[in-house]
């Protein structure tokens, strides 16, 4: 078997080269992360759950018109994606205060806010990802004003679907993380939603009970982020087979070397 080229490897993905120019599969991994990489760990089966779950969300998106650079899900853990210049901006969609929001403006976690709020921050591991305000981003010139209106658009739309698929599924959609890049055609670039939308990047409370289903439970020491993660797939309708069955046969295959 050839071997593929590695072109990144992140916190909790890899990105090797595709099988046409212009192409990447993305490597989902049970690694998690937290704090800047502080904290390390595994969950595991995360990276199949959020390949699935990610799949899932980019399909019904591209269904509204979200243009993304989801292709197909190639396997259990990989998926092929359009290759992107990546916006060096992490955008924040924020419906219910918890967080860093919370720390930092000393609003009590779980308060409805009073409108979407959208916030920007500059993808720099070695500054931790600091918030910026938009004229930052475009004093910088990391993206141009027409492509931040792209972005603030299809974030508010994304989250307006999003929401109500969650809403659907006994889940409140507290907040979660966007990252956007450029396609180029011809002498013109657009913009795209990349990355991923999984448990990692969102916050996710039962309805209900208020109980996290998301990577907080990893952040926080709370325990049970592997069931967590099962949970959401499992009321999204993912693994109709069964989520454990399918984890189960995937580490049974890996102990015997395969
Ligand atoms: P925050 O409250 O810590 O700023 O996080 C807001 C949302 O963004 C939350 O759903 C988690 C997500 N997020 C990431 O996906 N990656 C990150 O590096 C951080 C800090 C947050």
């Amino acid at each position: 078997m050839s071997r593929r080229r590695q072109i990144y490897e992140g916190k909790a993905k890899i990105l090797y080269e595709g099988p046409e120019p212009g192409t990447i599969i993305q490597y989902f991994k049970d690694d998690a992360t937290a704090f800047n990489a502080e904290k390390k760990g595994t969950i595991n089966g995360k990276g199949v759950i959020n390949n699935r779950i990610s799949e899932h969300i980019f399909t019904l998106l591209n269904h509204i018109g979200i243009p993304s650079h989801f292709i197909r899900r190639l396997n259990m853990r990989e998926q092929l994606v359009k290759q992107v210049e990546i916006v060096p901006i992490e955008v924040i969609v924020r419906n219910v205060a918890a967080g860093s929001l919370s720390k930092r403006l000393g609003i009590e976690e779980g308060t409805q806010l009073p409108h979407t709020l959208l916030e920007y921050c500059y993808k720099d591991d070695a500054l931790g990802d600091p918030l910026v305000a938009e004229e930052h981003i475009a004093c910088f010139g990391w993206a141009s004003q027409e492509e931040m209106q792209d972005i603030s658009a299809m974030a508010i739309r994304i989250n307006d679907f999003m929401a109500g698929m969650f809403a659907g599924i006994g889940i409140k959609l507290v907040d979660f993380k966007l990252e956007f890049g450029r396609v180029f055609e011809g002498d013109f670039s657009r913009i795209i939603l990349a990355d991923e939308i999984s448990p990692d990047g969102c916050r996710l409370w039962d309805m209900e009970t208020n109980e996290k289903l998301d990577k907080d439970r990893f952040r926080r020491d709370l325990g049970g982020e592997a069931e967590a993660y099962q949970e959401v797939a499992r009321r999204l309708g993912l693994f109709p087979e069964g989520v454990s069955e399918v984890l189960d046969l995937n580490s049974e295959r890996k102990k015997r070397g395969k």
